[in-house]
């Protein structure tokens, strides 16, 4: 397809994605809020099966919402459910993966460096993550270990980690990052699908047939409704960390996801006991703290720092071989065919984000970038169209971090 039209595909399915993840996280946030908030009606408004109500003013309006201890004893001829933000969330996420990184899989998907997987085995290996990850996490929920919730999440995270660990050895970094989100995703919308709302399908049965609802699904549908809670947070990193590739880009780029998904777990952690009128006050101190600590454990050697050479007044230019001379001529070849005001590349009427290296001081300020987009990853020539060798990378990342002087 034109590359045009794909890039306002691209933007439709991803403002689809966002506004339905928005809608899909906001209602579980609320109704995890609500649930924590109702109290006991007083007595002169005390109504027979009704455990809690809740008032509340919003955007000029007063509500109040009650709720029942089992259910009502007649059911309402309309009945809300709040499914089709997560399906469509999946869906405009799925179409999404599979447009930039299927479709695109040569520049975004396989990443020769890392693996010799080509484009088919690399989208095997990307929907294989999203169906196993289901199968092995449904599993394990219907065994005995769910009957201890804490060695169960133990070993999902567990499991999760040797996924990220797993996908980082096989395909793309930012590939590897994406498919561990999607794999989470894949698990929550289909604990909506499978479980969640089959469950309250039955006792709405159960109500309109005057039995005891299936106590067991219940249980099942209450823990796929508490891994949904403490997935949301990895799984919004995730979705995001494209942007950063001091997380993607690092050797131990999947213990640094670990680290991040704790983090996430963390916070949730404390809203949940905030709701729940237990507040914690070690919790988001801790999370983070270990924010820092990942910043700090990541943060690249002093010698690596644009101008570290400089400011310590050493000799820049010792054990140096790399003059800008040769660095201009390699962006030139290499990136500029994207990275200009005027891309040669078919397709391209403008430089992708904004970033172009024709001149001197646009390659020297974004040294840094350069250094992880083309160096320490190998994210950028996208696909390595303009074939860049390994010499050439090792020969800019030495002009960087010499300081990236313009001589
Ligand atoms: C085939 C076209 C192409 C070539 C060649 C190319 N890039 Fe890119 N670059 C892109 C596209 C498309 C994006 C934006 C989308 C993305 O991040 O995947 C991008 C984004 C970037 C960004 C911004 C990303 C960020 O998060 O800051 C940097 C920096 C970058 N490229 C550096 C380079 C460098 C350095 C080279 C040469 C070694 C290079 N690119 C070669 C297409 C290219």
């Amino acid at each position: 397809m034109d590359t045009h039209l794909g890039q306002w595909l691209n933007l439709a399915l991803r403002w689809g994605h966002v506004i339905t993840g928005v809608a899909w996280i906001g209602t579980s946030f609320y109704f995890n809020w609500l649930n924590s908030r109702l109290a006991p009606p007083p007595p002169e408004r005390a109504e027979p099966g009704v455990a809690g109500e809740l008032w509340s003013v919003h955007g000029g309006g007063f509500y109040r919402v009650v709720k029942y201890a089992v259910a009502p004893t007649r059911l309402p001829p309309t009945l809300h459910w709040f499914k089709w933000e997560a399906y469509a969330t999946w869906l405009t996420g799925f179409a999404l993966l599979a447009w930039v990184y299927y479709v695109g899989a040569a520049a975004y998907l396989v990443d020769p460096q890392v693996s010799r997987l080509g484009p088919r085995a690399a989208i095997a290996v990307g929907l294989g993550t999203l169906l196993g990850a289901w199968v092995v996490y449904d599993a394990l929920c219907r065994s005995r270990l769910a009957n201890s919730p804490l060695a169960l999440a133990a070993t999902l995270f567990v499991l999760g980690t040797g996924l990220a660990w797993g996908l980082t050895q096989l395909l793309a970094p930012r590939a590897a990052y994406l498919h561990v989100g999607a794999a989470l995703g894949t698990i929550m919308a289909a604990n909506v699908l499978m479980v969640i709302i089959p469950s309250q399908r039955d006792m709405v049965t159960a109500l309109t047939e005057g039995r005891a609802p299936d106590a067991a699904r219940g249980a099942q549908a209450a823990l796929r409704s508490l891994h949904n809670n403490y997935f949301t947070l990895p799984v919004l990193f995730i979705m995001v960390s494209s942007h950063y590739p001091e997380t993607y880009g690092h050797t131990l780029s999947w213990l640094i996801l670990a680290g991040l998904a704790l983090v996430g777990v963390a916070t949730r952690h404390w809203f949940n006991l905030r709701n729940e009128g237990r507040p914690n006050g070690w919790l988001l101190p801790g999370a983070a703290l270990a924010m820092v600590a990942l910043a700090v454990v990541t943060a690249p050697r002093r010698a690596d720092r644009t101008g570290a050479y400089e400011r310590a007044g050493a000799n820049p230019t010792a054990g140096n071989t790399a003059s800008f001379a040769e660095v201009r001529v390699i962006m030139a070849r290499r990136c500029a065919p994207c990275h200009s005001a005027a891309p040669t590349v078919p397709g391209l009427t403008t430089p992708p984000r904004g970033v172009a290296f024709d001149t001197p001081e646009q390659i020297r300020t974004r040294a840094d970038r350069i250094l992880v987009m083309a160096a320490t990853t190998h994210t950028m020539p996208l696909g390595n169209v303009t074939g860049m060798t390994d010499e050439e990378r090792a020969l800019v990342a030495r002009w960087i971090r010499a300081g990236a002087l313009l001589r």
